[in-house]
């Protein structure tokens, strides 16, 4: 024999396990050869992989080789053979492995899935180098391999996906605080920016929209390179703290407009007031009256005659004055309303024995019924402006809200009971919302950088809660409707996902949540299909929906702890084989398991380091480090 052909010999009676004994399903059951059954194999003075759980083998069946992963191993005493057949006590021992068939090898390449199954008696192999590495190899054919990390049990061996099948993908990080999650994401959109920030096309076609809650991914001052340098990205901080805010997210005015973000803003009751908003921003009532600044305070006055000559005696006293001044704050550009509250409450008086209004000026009294009251009318709003046409659109809209809530309720088709918690929240969320948006013209072309990181850490819990939202469903929309679909590719990223995509918060109402999920559900069932994809990172799998979840198609999961969690995972990522599955609980920090589409089988890795300078901001503090000098005890 030539010496190639010992080699391929000697290499293939070394790798042998043994031969398959049962075939159900999936599982093949496979006796292991005696003298294999030591704790280590050695090949050409090697060592060859030895025989354990969570080890791949291969099953050839005639020129078929199929390839699976030892998922478990038992015993069973030979009962049927009589003591003397044997030389020792441990002969009599079956060692038997329970393998779990993966896919198969097809003209060099290893594919998933199940083509054929094999057959009693087939033997069975441990991998060589070269097969072990087709079975790692992510990559398909004309994809670009991105490096990610190196296989956690096999150091050295690095680990790269292809970056069609990873990017063009929705991606879920999950696992508990401080086990790596944040640092994964980093690394994924660090190397990929490494990889392609000087390509003229890529600047021009790919976008990177990042949702930061806790402020990770940005820092507060210096130059700030966290996941990229600083002239790839947009920075906004937005924050409710100050009077003034942070930084304003642009958002075209008809977002705005659409009366669900008001329901969703002002939280809305389903019943009264969700219809009310509807009614105020669509109906055109409201909007006749606001065409031009006469016709608005034509409207201010038959509103005062609507309150003073109502009958009605359940209408507060106070309500005119509270008009004037609803109206004196939705924007800084009207004025003269101080004097016209002034004239109302030194002249405006009520009889309660007539329920009726009437103007005391100087002794002089004027009754509602007399020609002259609606003159005095006139006398008292003289001082006031309504620039409609100077004030800013979410200003508009307030006003809008405001009008119709007046005139429902002085023309009794509302009751005040009922609209006024909506009113009252319409004052502390607007100043809010002005303080995180600004209103972008139509026709502003800003320039669009790369990458866009927003943080919500100084936003209030409502505005945290609305504008990713807000900005998702924005850029999703105009994605959808843009016409560059197929070359233009659009990734939304949100670190801490169940902020806003959990199931299961209480407090909040039902068609906020229909709302948010539905959003975010659309996202990912159909942006596929215009490049916009979404990844998310959480430490609660258990909270967020399952329709996202399952729909997810690559999964980056890193320590998980918790039942509810762990049985989220098994619900619905299928990938997922039981030796890796089980060790979920017991992985070190900055180690995940990668399953999804872009792996052919699941495999635990190490994630990659990222240089000092790119990494995000959330160091696990030390607390001794600052605590001084111990005590010896
Ligand atoms: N692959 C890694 N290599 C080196 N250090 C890592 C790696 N992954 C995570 N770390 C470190 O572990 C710590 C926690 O990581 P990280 O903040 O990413 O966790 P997390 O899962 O996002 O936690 P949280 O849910 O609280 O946001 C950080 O100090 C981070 O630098
Ligand atoms: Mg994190």
């Amino acid at each position: 024999m030539n010496n190639e052909l010992i080699d391929i010999v000697g290499k293939a009676s070394v790798l042998k396990v043994g031969a398959v004994i049962s075939v159900e399903g999936r599982t093949v059951k496979v006796l292991v050869d005696r003298e294999k059954n030591t704790s280590h194999l050695f090949y050409k003075g090697e060592l060859v992989k030895s025989i354990v759980v969570g080890s791949y083998v291969k099953i050839t069946k005639g020129f078929e080789e199929l390839v699976g992963k030892i998922e478990g191993e038992f015993i069973e005493e030979d009962i049927f053979q009589s003591r003397k057949n044997y030389s020792s006590d441990a002969a009599k021992i079956k060692r038997i492995l329970v393998v779990s068939l993966l896919g198969y090898f097809h003209d060099d390449v290893f594919e998933r899935g199940i083509k054929e199954l094999p057959l009693i008696d087939n033997e069975c192999f441990l991998l060589d180098e070269t097969e072990f590495a087709k079975v790692h190899n992510f990559i398909k054919k004309g994809d670009i391999p991105i490096h990610i990390g190196q296989l956690a049990q096999e150091r050295g061996i690095p680990i790269s996906l292809g970056i069609n099948g990873l990017f063009a993908s929705h991606i879920g990080i999950f696992g508990n605080t401080g086990s790596g999650k944040s640092y994964t994401l980093a690394n994924l959109y660090h190397s990929i920016f490494r990889k392609y920030k000087n390509s003229k096309d890529f600047q021009k076609n790919a976008f990177f929209f990042l949702i930061d809650f806790n402020g990770e991914y940005v820092q507060d001052n210096g130059a700030d390179n966290i996941l990229i340098e600083a002239k790839y990205k947009n920075i906004y901080r937005l924050s409710t703290h100050t009077r003034e805010g942070g930084d304003k997210f642009p958002i075209p005015e008809k977002i705005i407009q659409e009366p669900l973000i008001w329901t969703v803003l002002l939280e809305a009751t389903e019943k009264t007031q969700k219809p009310f908003i509807k009614n105020a921003l669509e109906n055109g009532f409201v909007d006749r009256q606001m065409t031009s600044a006469d016709v608005y305070k034509n409207f201010i006055k038959s509103t005062i005659i609507g309150i003073t000559k109502n009958k009605d005696k359940n209408l507060e006293k106070a309500l005119l004055v509270n008009f004037l001044r609803d109206i004196q704050e939705c924007s800084d550009k009207m004025t003269g309303l101080d004097s016209a509250i002034q004239f109302f409450q030194d002249f405006l008086q009520y009889n309660n024995k007539f329920s009726d209004y009437y103007f005391d000026q100087n002794g002089q009294q004027t009754r509602s019924a007399e020609n002259n009251f609606d003159t005095l009318i006139d006398q008292g709003i003289s001082t006031i402006a309504t620039p409609i046409d100077q004030i800013n659109a979410i200003e508009k809209i307030r006003l809008k809200i405001i009008s119709a809530y007046y005139n429902d309720i002085v023309r009794g088709y509302s009751n005040k009971e009922h609209l006024a918690p909506l009113i009252s929240r319409l004052k502390t969320r607007i100043p809010d919302l002005v303080k995180v948006i600004e209103i972008q013209a139509d026709t502003a072309t800003a320039a669009k950088k790369n990458f866009t990181v927003v943080s919500m850490k100084d936003l209030n819990i409502h505005m945290r809660k609305i504008l990713p939202l807000l900005f998702c469903k924005h850029l999703y929309d105009e994605k959808r409707k843009g016409t560059t679909n197929q070359q233009t590719y659009l990734n939304l990223i949100v670190d801490e996902a169940h902020n806003i995509m959990s199931e299961s918060s209480q407090r909040e109402s039902e068609q906020w949540k229909d709302y948010r999920l539905e959003t975010f559900e659309e996202i990912i069932k159909e942006g596929r299909k215009f490049g916009v994809f979404l990844t998310i990172a959480s430490q609660r799998p258990s909270d967020i929906s399952p329709t996202i979840i399952s729909q997810l198609h690559n999964y980056f999961l890193h320590r998980l702890i918790n039942n509810n969690d762990i049985k989220a995972i098994e619900r619905t990522v299928s990938y997922l084989d039981k030796v890796s599955f089980e060790s979920l609980p017991i992985l070190p920090t900055g180690t995940c398991i990668l399953a999804g589409l872009v792996a052919q089988v699941p495999v635990v890795i190490e994630v990659g380091k990222i240089q000092d300078a790119y990494k995000p901001l959330n160091q696990t503090i030390e607390p001794a480090k600052y605590w001084g000098t111990a005590a010896e005890s």
